[in-house]
């Protein structure tokens, strides 16, 4: 029998944010039509979720839906935003009975009422939770998060609420969708696409970027473990010279 193998994970990895990408060439590749690589996709996130707490990582960050992928057919949008509202009612009981916070990253406003209102009800069941997070990226973007905050930072400037000096990267972070959150550590894109699309540009900064080919609806314990072993052979000097 071929011995299971084992993993420890021992540098330290606190966020890890995914783009859940080929969901459709997932579908194609079957046959099948792409929503339902979709509604596949919706079926990897829990394994994803357990594998990270069992090696005790506090953050997750799941890219659902980007601030361009309006751009796409109106029943594939209709599609994505059913299979995400049935994820969160399946969902919702265990991750709150494990700790889990629920965080929505986005302009939910432009959402339809059903799936801005599972957001508001899985964010508010969950808000006292600590144990672990999940970060639901939905109607995200990167460029909209920073202007959001500059925004708000320009606002609280006119008011006379902040000095213009005091203005720094922690207190600009504080403004973003990721309020709280630590910054990423391990951003993973599967499906072979090599680019970040507009994904949490500020809180990729110094991110390590590990692109597998495996599809999303394919990338399950093994695969995220391939990626994590691939992190800690990473060497994160931060513009230093030493290892971390
Ligand atoms: C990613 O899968 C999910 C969303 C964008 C919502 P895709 O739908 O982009 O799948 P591919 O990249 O076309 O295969
Ligand atoms: C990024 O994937 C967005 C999500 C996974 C939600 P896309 O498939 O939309 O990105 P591009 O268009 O290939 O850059
Ligand atoms: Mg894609």
């Amino acid at each position: 029998m071929p011995k299971k193998k084992t993993f420890v994970l021992t540098k330290k990895l606190q966020h890890v944010a995914f783009i859940m990408d080929g969901n459709g060439r997932w579908a194609n590749l079957r046959g099948l039509p792409r929503h339902l690589g979709h509604r596949e996709a919706m079926n990897r996130i829990m394994e994803i979720f357990e594998t990270c707490r069992e090696f005790n990582i506090y953050c997750m960050s799941f890219y659902a839906f980007s601030t361009e992928n309006w751009n796409r057919p109106q029943d594939e949008i209709d599609h994505l935003m059913d299979y995400l509202e049935e994820w969160f009612a399946k969902e919702i009981d265990y991750l709150d009975s494990v700790g889990a916070r629920l965080q929505i990253s986005g302009d939910i406003a432009r959402l339809r009422d059903s799936t801005r209102n599972a957001c508001i009800a899985a964010y508010e069941r969950t808000k006292n939770n600590n144990a672990i997070v999940v970060n639901v990226c939905l109607n995200y973007g990167g460029r909209d998060d920073i202007v959001r905050a500059c925004r708000a930072i320009a606002q609280e400037a006119k008011e006379g609420k902040v000095d213009i000096d005091a203005i720094d990267e922690p207190y600009f972070g504080e403004h973003l969708y990721t309020h709280g959150l630590p910054d990423v550590d391990l951003m993973i894109r599967t499906s072979g696409e090599q680019r970040l699309s507009n994904y949490l540009l500020w809180q990729n900064a110094y991110a390590e970027f590990v692109f597998t080919p495996v599809k999303w609806p394919d990338f399950k314990r093994k695969a995220f473990i391939d990626c994590l072993e691939e992190f800690q052979n990473r060497n994160r000097r931060y513009g230093g010279l030493k290892n971390e």
